[in-house]
């Protein structure tokens, strides 16, 4: 079977991601320092996959570490690299915190990949590289606006690193998928996304302020330029997005002369204002949900959506769920949280 290394495998996306693979006859290895998230979801995964995932608690700035990772596996065909910090408000307060972590621990993995040879690299990029855009959907074509904030611009430096990389070493081929905002949980409802200390992902912090476990949700601002004045994204379902990379691995074995480095937007290809996600929140409970409107926050543009044409030409790649079944997987997947936790 081939060999997919998953770097931030216990995260979110990565979690969903390895599931999805295993799905599609891949095998998987995980590493993940588990800095932002626990072991447990590997138990997550063995119940759902019914397999255990290999797992080493390597932090990626160590290069000694991840070159010892690489040279116990060198059978590795691809690998998707997810780990990283991901709080905009965070990288503000603690830029050096973010440029230091997400730019060494990219620049060891490449270093390994050329290494050790491995044939297949995907980067998790995100629709934040587009800065503040004045035409929507954008596109893979879009040009890169500057950076919002310094998480964003670690996003934009690592793309630049991964271009420098693949124009030096062609034979190694490399796609950056451009995330837009995942939310939702696996169908299962045994598995979902973890809000984080201090996270700030609208989702889980909606959920947890209905639940009583944090304050209310606040929006943060009700006067941006848009149909109800508050901010607009692409919410995709975490695995449409866990697929693209299953897409993009069976692309990069199955076609022949693909470039040594693609692009390619992630995203549903509708923009959802934050107050009709409130309304998708409250559909999926069957309840009223109290929140409250706040100013603006640093580093968020007004509205984002995807054009996702190119990844459905190229890597055959749709998505199938809808902002409604998001919202649901992802109330669904608390209430087995919140159980779990209690057990
Ligand atoms: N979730 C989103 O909204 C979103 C949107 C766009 C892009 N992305 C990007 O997708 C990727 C995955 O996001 P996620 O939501 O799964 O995040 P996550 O925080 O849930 O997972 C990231 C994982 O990486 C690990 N990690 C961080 N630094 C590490 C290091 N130096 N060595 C080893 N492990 C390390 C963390 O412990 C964590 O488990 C990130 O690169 C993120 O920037 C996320």
């Amino acid at each position: 079977m081939d060999k997919i290394l998953v770097t931030g495998g216990c995260g979110y996306i990565g979690s969903h991601t390895i599931i999805d693979l295993i799905e599609h006859g891949f095998d998987v290895i995980s590493v993940d320092n588990n800095i932002r998230s626990s072991t447990s979801m590997l138990n997550r995964i063995q119940k759902i996959t019914g397999r255990n995932i290999p797992h080493y608690p390597i932090d990626l700035c160590d290069l000694q570490a991840t070159q010892n990772l690489f040279k116990a596996h060198p059978d590795i065909l691809g690998v998707i690299h997810f780990a990283a910090y991901k709080s905009v408000p965070e990288s503000v307060i603690n830029p050096l915190f973010y440029y230091r972590n997400n730019l060494n621990s990219l620049i060891n993995v490449l270093d390994c990949i050329h290494e050790y040879k491995v044939p297949y690299f995907v980067f998790s990029s995100s629709c934040s590289v587009y800065g503040n855009i004045q035409k929507l959907p954008v596109t893979e074509d879009t040009p890169l606006a500057i950076a919002e904030s310094p998480y964003a611009n670690t996003k934009q430096m690592g793309e630049d690193i991964v271009l420098s990389f693949s124009k030096a070493f062609p034979n190694h081929k490399t796609i950056l998928l451009r995330y837009f905002n995942p939310g939702g949980a696996h169908p299962s409802g045994k598995i979902g996304e973890i809000l984080q200390e201090g996270g700030t992902n609208i989702i889980p912090v909606m959920i947890e302020g209905y639940l009583g476990l944090r304050a209310p949700l606040s929006v943060h601002g009700n006067d941006y330029d848009t149909r109800d004045g508050s901010c607009i994204r692409d919410y995709i379902h975490i695995m449409d997005l866990a697929n693209a990379h299953t897409k993009s691995f069976q692309y990069l074995q199955n076609t022949a002369n693909v470039p040594s480095l693609d692009v390619f937007n992630v995203g549903i290809g509708e923009g959802v204002t934050v107050f009709e996600l409130i309304k998708a929140f409250e559909k999926a409970v069957g309840e009223t949900l109290n929140y409250t409107v706040g100013g603006r926050r640093i580093g968020d543009v007004s509205a984002i959506y995807a054009n996702y044409e190119k990844a459905n030409r190229l890597l055959g790649w749709s998505p199938k769920y809808s902002i409604d079944e998001i919202m649901k997987s992802a109330w669904v997947w608390y209430q087995y949280y919140q159980t779990e936790q209690e057990a």
